[in-house]
């Protein structure tokens, strides 16, 4: 095949991709659920808004930035939670909070019940909603509990695909699913690069530095580094398939957040006396890895 001919291959395949990204928070949703399957709970016309934002002089939004949204995925039951990323920073809030749980005790209630409801997160957020601070804080700790009863009984999908990324609470909730799916554009961190700076100053880290930011907390890191389990490019047919394998693979044999000896040692490793970069870290992590395979 001539170079040319390979690159018009290359450049139409691009072209074929859909942005999952691009897409707002309601939409990502729609795309991933059977079309025409869907209806929303709590949606905009409800008007379930938080009470705190006007009086700290910020206008609400009618859906708190959380879209919820019933229907079925290849078939099969399914709840899809959504964040809006525009609103907030997708960050959490004490009525986006209570959405959350109330679909995730809906879904673990209906396998309870002999359903087979999935859920899905889509997790574009700045964690807790810092003006709504102890509220989102409770809020973060309730949807932990109900992630915890749900993933007995079915897989929950966590989906971290946009710039903004999944900070603060949030990025434990989305360690917390049973299989976490990123993009290079996804980062995926406790603490948020704008709260490290501001903290421990621009000498630390300088949130500014998308590149440097990518580098230690985003998907292709995440991923390399054994933290997210799926590591995709930017299109919803192949994000589509992917929640879709991991339906089908049913629940892992041994959840992340189970695997305690293996972290322990990890962490243990870990010299705070030498200056880690993304590449070292990544190498002595699978060694760790594959030391205990032995
Ligand atoms: N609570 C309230 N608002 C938040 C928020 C939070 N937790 N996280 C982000 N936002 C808001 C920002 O204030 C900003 O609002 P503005 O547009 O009115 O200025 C908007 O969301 C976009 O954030 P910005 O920082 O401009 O975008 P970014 O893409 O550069 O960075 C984050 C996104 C999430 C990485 C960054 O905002 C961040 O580090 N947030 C703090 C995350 C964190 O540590 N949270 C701990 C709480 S548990």
């Amino acid at each position: 095949m001539t170079a040319s001919s390979q690159s018009s291959q290359n450049t139409s395949r691009l072209k074929r991709r859909e942005s999952f990204i691009e897409l707002n928070g309601r939409e990502r949703a729609i795309v991933l659920l059977d079309s025409g399957s869907w209806r929303e709970l709590l949606g905009p016309f409800d008007r379930i808004e938080s009470p705190w934002l006007l009086p700290q002089n910020i206008t609400p939004q009618s859906d708190d930035g959380c879209i919820i949204l019933k229907g079925t995925i290849d078939g099969q039951p399914a709840v899809v939670i959504s964040m809006e990323p525009t609103f907030q920073g997708g960050s959490i809030g004490e009525v986006s909070g209570a959405k959350i749980c109330a679909a995730l005790d809906l879904a673990c209630r209906d396998n309870e019940n002999g359903g087979k409801t999935v859920a899905l997160l889509l997790l574009e957020t700045g964690g807790v909603r810092l003006t709504e601070a102890n509220l989102g804080l409770a809020a973060v700790a309730e949807i932990i509990s109900s992630l915890l009863a749900l993933r007995r009984h079915t897989p929950v999908v966590c989906i971290t695909a946009g710039t903004v990324g999944c900070f603060g609470g949030m990025s434990l909730v989305a360690a917390l699913a049973s299989y976490l799916i990123m993009t290079a554009e996804g980062r995926l961190g406790l603490n948020g690069p704008e709260v490290i700076e501001q903290e421990a100053g621009v000498e630390e880290i300088d949130s500014k530095d998308r590149a440097l930011i990518s580098a230690i907390v985003g998907g292709e890191q995440r991923y390399l580094t054994g933290l997210a389990d799926v590591l995709l490019h930017d299109d919803v047919g192949e994000i589509r398939r992917s929640v879709l394998t991991c339906l089908r693979a049913g629940l892992p044999r041994t959840h992340r957040t189970s695997e305690i000896d293996l972290f322990r040692r990890r962490i243990a490793m870990l010299n705070p006396e030498h200056q880690w970069n993304p590449q070292d870290l990544r190498e002595s992590w699978r060694r760790v890895a594959s030391d205990e395979s032995k």
